[in-house]
């Protein structure tokens, strides 16, 4: 009916950046007007001179004039996987277009193969999905299908959009879509594939029919989000029927039983109450199943069953005793976070201390004498930041220490499978390692203070395990750009809210429903309203501390600690730092940062991140 994923449909870069089309909404500043230079123009330029004006016009908010110039040398230097990877940078971060299909599976074949950024990806994703008429088609056509009826008419160019879109299939089974359409997608398919396989599995009419594969994008969404997307009654019923059955043939189970099910609960949870040998007969199994029910298997079954082995293995470095850690603890390895899957790619490592001379050539630093730096990851959580320093900087001996044991195993697994070799995991609370005999090179504790009953107390144990040239990199949530979160707050209290499964589905119903000009409407366009993890750490949090600049200097200040300078990824905010204050050339001064704040609340939307030292 609509293969899974068609072969590559001639393409025709050339006239690629021709056919964009602007759509209704927000354009860009300067949408469609003339690039300084011209496509042909820029097909005598070399990649890196096209990739540097890209970024120079990006950086003057041309956006439009930005991706036309990156989209002709996609069509000049279709395999340079930098062209590649700007592209995508600057697609994610415009608004107001809708590419061809072409492009786009094209791109997912590229994130492939080169690794690209697919949390960008996601993101282009979705803004393609917000605006196609073909996906609002498809949408409608899957939600409106009724159960077991006949197709007599085939709306074909909509679901081409969506399941042959090569883009929609590698978020939904490798990443997060924070998309209401792709929501919408994927809840109307799963029920139907779960209606009609437990209704009528000898006559399935129309999904199981043609492309069962799409269950492996299907399964794939809804475990990667944590089964945060409400059911029906309905659905809940046949769930319950396709369990029972599954119990009662453990021996003999159907792939398609497998990938129905993991549309609704992870694997691992559904099936490990079964006796070993059950399960070991149920490991033989799988081995048979077609290769794309195995992707579903090893991502909800062998992959957490490798973490809970993980998790029996990880040594306790301190005691747990303070009532709050002891919290956040369960509370973490209920959620775990964040939840991530694809790893940066950074192709050549750079030493620490000349990465930093680059980044801030203004300030005295403190000798980083080491290549390969010593790290600790203070409160590491699941590994991401790991894996993004390790892939960046040229590291020696990297220890990661958390309360959550469930974080920890996730990052150990994680960071095995990257291939990073130098990572040593320990349970740990930061408030009892004052008395190690240990210092390292770097202390990267990001987005963990701000859990503590007192950041300046978690702050000063870290100092206990540094010497005088050992870099920060911190982070905490931004007050101003958190006050959202703070209505939010609110709200879960006046609807008796409890940070449970049914608790942040009504939570995001409610959000939903509000007005449009309502603050806490604009959760829902956070990535984090789509994952069950990420949204507790969005909003259900028990505690959370949050700081402006002007707070933040104060805790340096009582911490005896030195502001070093914020990791600004967006260079229109430098642009308008050196606007407003020419003579900051160091852009350290905390009191110039808190006019900014105030003026653009939503300037620390993804919380403040910068280094700082001991005062010398
Ligand atoms: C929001 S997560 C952030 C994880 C990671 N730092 C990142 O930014 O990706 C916060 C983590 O801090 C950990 N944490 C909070 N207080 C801690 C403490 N006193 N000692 C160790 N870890 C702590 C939690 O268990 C949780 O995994």
């Amino acid at each position: 009916l609509f293969p899974l994923c068609p072969g590559k449909t001639g393409l025709h870069f050339a006239t690629a950046f021709q056919t964009i089309f602007l759509i209704k909404g927000e354009p860009p500043m300067n949408m469609l007007s003339v690039p300084n230079i011209s496509p042909s123009e820029s097909a005598e330029l070399g990649p890196n001179a096209i990739i540097e004006k890209a970024r120079e016009l990006l950086a003057s908010g041309a956006h439009s004039e930005s991706l036309t110039l990156l989209l002709t040398a996609y069509t000049n230097h279709p395999d340079e996987h930098s062209v590649q990877a700007a592209l995508i940078e600057v697609l994610a971060t415009t608004k107001g277009y809708i590419l061809p299909d072409a492009i786009v599976n094209r791109l997912a074949d590229d994130a492939l193969t080169g690794n690209h950024d697919l949390k960008a990806l996601a993101t282009i994703l979705t803004i393609q999905f917000e605006n196609n008429p073909q996906v609002n088609a498809a949408i409608d056509f899957f939600e409106n299908h009724e159960i077991g009826s006949e197709i007599t008419e085939v709306p074909v160019a909509a679901l081409e959009a969506v399941v042959g879109n090569k883009l929609f299939l590698l978020i939904c089974t490798k990443g997060i879509a924070a998309s209401h359409e792709v929501e919408r997608l994927v809840k109307a398919m799963r029920r139907i594939f779960l209606l009609e396989w437990t209704g009528n599995a000898n006559a399935p009419t129309l999904l199981l029919n043609c492309c069962p594969e799409i269950l492996v994008g299907l399964a794939g969404q809804c475990f990667n989000t944590e089964y945060i997307y409400s059911e029906g009654a309905d659905e809940a019923a046949a769930v319950n029927q396709l369990y029972i059955g599954i119990q009662q043939k453990i021996e003999d189970i159907h792939p398609l039983d497998i990938a129905v099910l993991g549309c609704y609960k992870p694997l691992w949870a559904a099936l490990m109450g079964n006796s070993p040998e059950a399960l070991e007969g149920l490991m033989k199994m799988a081995e048979t199943w077609p290769s794309w029910v195995q992707v579903v298997w090893k991502a909800q079954f062998l992959a957490p069953c490798q973490e809970l082995f993980l998790k029996q293995n990880i040594e306790a470095y301190t005691k747990i005793e303070d009532k709050n850690s002891q919290l956040l603890a369960r509370q973490f390895d209920a959620f775990p976070n964040p939840r991530w899957f694809s790893a940066p790619t950074h192709h050549a490592k750079e030493a620490l201390g000349q990465a930093l001379k680059n980044q801030l050539p203004h300030l005295a630093l403190p000798l980083v004498e080491a290549d390969a730096v010593s790290v600790l990851f203070a409160g590491c959580g699941t590994g991401e930041e790991i894996v993004a320093f390790a892939s960046h900087y040229e590291t020696g001996n990297l220890l990661a220490i958390d309360l959550s044991l469930n974080s920890l195993a996730f990052a150990q697994r994680r960071t095995q499978e990257l291939g990073i070799q130098n990572a040593h995991f320990g349970q740990a609370d930061i408030l009892n390692i004052t008395d190690w005999d240990a210092s390292f090179d770097v202390i990267v504790c990001q987005n963990v203070l701000d859990h503590m009953e007192s950041a300046l107390v978690g702050l000063r144990a870290l100092k206990q395990v540094a010497k005088q040239s050992t870099l920060f990199s911190l982070a905490l949530h931004s007050e101003r750009a958190r006050k959202p979160v703070k209505k939010a707050h609110d709200l879960l209290t006046e609807h008796h809210l409890q940070p449970t499964y049914d608790g942040m589905r009504t939570f995001r119903d409610t959000v939903r429903n509000l007005p449009a000009d309502h603050s806490v409407r604009s959760l829902a366009k956070s990535s984090q309203f789509y994952c069950a993890s990420e949204l507790h750490d969005l909003a259900f949090n028990t505690s959370e501390q949050c700081f402006t600049p002007a707070e933040l200097k104060n805790l340096l200040a009582a911490a005896e600690l030195r502001f070093l300078g914020f990791e600004v990824d967006n260079p229109q905010v430098t642009l308008l730092y050196k606007q407003c204050f020419p003579d900051d050339i160091a852009m350290t001064n905390l009191d110039n940062w808190e006019i900014i704040d105030h003026e653009y609340p939503e300037l620390f939307i993804d919380g403040m991140q910068f280094w700082c030292a001991l005062k010398s």
